[in-house]
């Protein structure tokens, strides 16, 4: 048999230089005359060891990494086709820490399947739940979604299935499906890895859930910063067409289902449901008032399943092992798993697919080994620039929705930045209203003009003028934006500023005092 060598062509991959390993390593290939396949498949997700090469031998995978170009030609000499020794060597991947701690349901496939062979998909387990989906009434597809226990992984934690019902509920002769690909939040790269390693199942998710609503048509909305995976999703839905995957009968059944990709148009606030209908339909992405809530009058005001990849890629697992399989994994209302992306100033950096329930102290110390600096840990922002910061004396917080929630923060997207004790707290509650101010849709006065003025408030802190008197402002401030927004933007820019108030109260001192306890 030819030889298979993995490099991934995953854009977090190529961003460490995979493209260079892979071209060095068929120079290499062709100077020796040896023949083997390269096979450019997605990242497992342990970045800190992209690019990470692996190699089928008869016993197996055994992974290298990370690889530089420079290292080729000694991975050659040592015989790391047959797996051999090398400085590089980490052996069997799924026994590489990181990866053997996880519990990989959404993303089993990826970074081990080639994300463009549908044979491989399928060798993998992959449509075997639109198959169990295509005999079943729709009815019972959301029952089985519902009672998985799935909640919306883009950030609200919705019930996934209770949202289904709604469309499901809802006569119209047209509904739709769409995916909201737009990850904006800072840290996290979930949705990407999956449209570029595991493509088919998001397909397969959005099948399932046109053929449980009674929707025919589906949009994957991709922010423009990722044209990697937009490339991918555009080949795969291509690919699973031409295999009645999509089409008039998906599967052969009588169910229609076909979807397009779209790419989104550069905005924070287009990942916000309504906002990103809006741009969908061509508009400018601002926030639509709810109600109607899309699931009622969505896309072009027709019934509308809006989710996030992970919650999509989420369901084909479900309608192949059951769901009592899924609700198994996790912890009180926060059911099955969830990827854990893992970035900042931090050691380990990945993303870490595990059933909820781990500390954030156990996920940021032990999984992500520390900060990458080597100093101490400060403080972890968990759920994108909306989402709070954690001091370590937060850190036995359970990775649960309503665990979060009662130490007045959010999940999100799952997505952590670490930072190390030289963080100005102030600084990053002054960039929380930054960020709020430059993204804001302007809908709304309490964020248009809120985030604004409370950049103002937190220089005048910063400049130690009247700061008692600022910071009561500030927190005045940040009740008006919670209470008074029309959407989450404006309502959690408080979360970042709030937490760093009050678990970082000496970050708020007046200059002077600030200095000199440094
Ligand atoms: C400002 C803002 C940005 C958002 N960005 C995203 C995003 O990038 N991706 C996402 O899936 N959800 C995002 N959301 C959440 C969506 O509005 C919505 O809750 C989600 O798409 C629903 O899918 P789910 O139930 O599967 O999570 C954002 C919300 C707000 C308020
Ligand atoms: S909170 Fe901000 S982003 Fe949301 S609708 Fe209001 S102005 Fe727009």
């Amino acid at each position: 048999m030819i030889p298979r060598i993995y490099v991934p062509a995953d854009s977090g991959a190529l961003a460490l230089g995979a493209e260079k390993v892979a071209k060095a390593i068929e120079k290499e290939l062709a100077e020796r005359g040896v023949e083997a396949k390269i096979v450019r498949n997605g990242s497992r997700g342990a970045y800190f060891l992209e690019p990470m090469v692996e190699v089928a031998t008869a016993e197996g995978r055994v992974a290298y990494g990370p690889v530089k170009p420079s290292d080729v030609k000694s991975l050659f000499d040592s015989g790391f086709l047959k797996g051999a020794p090398h400085k590089r060597w980490l052996g069997a991947p799924d026994k590489i820490p990181f990866l053997a701690k996880q519990t990989r349901l959404t993303f089993a496939r990826c970074g081990v399947i080639d994300p463009l062979s549908l044979d491989n998909y399928k060798a993998h387990g992959g449509l075997k739940g639109l198959q169990n989906a295509v005999a079943m009434a729709p009815a019972d597809i959301v029952k089985q979604v519902t009672e998985s226990g799935l909640r919306g992984r883009g950030g609200a934690g919705f019930p996934t299935g209770i949202k289904w019902k709604t469309v499901l509920d809802t006569a119209s002769e047209r509904k739709y499906i769409v995916c909201n690909a737009d990850e904006g939040d800072s840290a996290t790269f979930a949705d990407r890895m999956i449209m570029e390693g595991d493509p088919f199942v998001l397909i397969e998710g959005m099948a399932i859930a046109g053929i449980a609503t009674g929707a025919t048509k589906g949009f994957v909305y991709i922010r423009s910063e990722y044209p990697h995976a937009v490339a991918t999703m555009n080949k795969a839905v291509e690919i699973a067409r031409k295999h009645g995957v999509l089409g008039v009968n998906v599967l052969g059944s009588p169910n229609a289902f076909d979807m397009e990709i779209r790419v989104g148009a550069g905005a924070y606030v287009c990942g916000e449901e309504t906002s990103l209908l809006n741009s969908l339909e061509g508009k400018r992405g601002v926030v639509r008032a709810k109600p109607p809530l899309p699931a009622i009058q969505g896309l072009f005001g027709k019934p509308t399943v809006i989710n996030n990849v992970i919650s999509l890629a989420s369901v084909p697992i479900i309608m192949d092992k059951g769901a009592a399989f899924y609700k198994d994994f996790g912890m009180g209302r926060s059911r099955g798993t969830i990827p854990i992306q893992i970035a900042g100033n931090v050691k380990h950096g990945g993303l870490f697919e595990t059933a909820f329930g781990l500390t954030l102290g156990e996920i940021v110390d032990e999984i992500g080994g520390g900060t990458a600096s080597g100093r101490p840990v400060k403080a972890v922002q968990v759920g994108g620039p909306l989402g709070a910061y954690f001091p370590r004396a937060l850190f036995d917080t359970p990775f649960d929705y309503e665990a979060f929630a009662a130490k007045d923060g959010l999940i999100g997207h799952a997505g952590l930045t670490v930072f190390d004790d030289t963080a100005d707290m102030l600084k990053q509650a002054r960039f929380a209203m930054e960020f709020c101010a430059i993204e804001s849709c302007g809908k709304c006065t309490p964020c248009r003009i809120g985030s604004t003025r409370g950049v103002e408030v937190l220089d005048k802190v910063a400049s130690g003028i009247e700061a008692e008197k600022n910071l009561a402002l500030v927190t005045d401030l940040c009740n008006t934006m919670k209470f008074g927004s029309l959407c989450a933007l404006g309502g959690f820019t408080p979360y970042p500023v709030m937490s760093s108030i009050t678990h970082f109260p000496e970050d708020f001192k007046p200059a002077p005092t600030r200095v000199a306890a440094e």
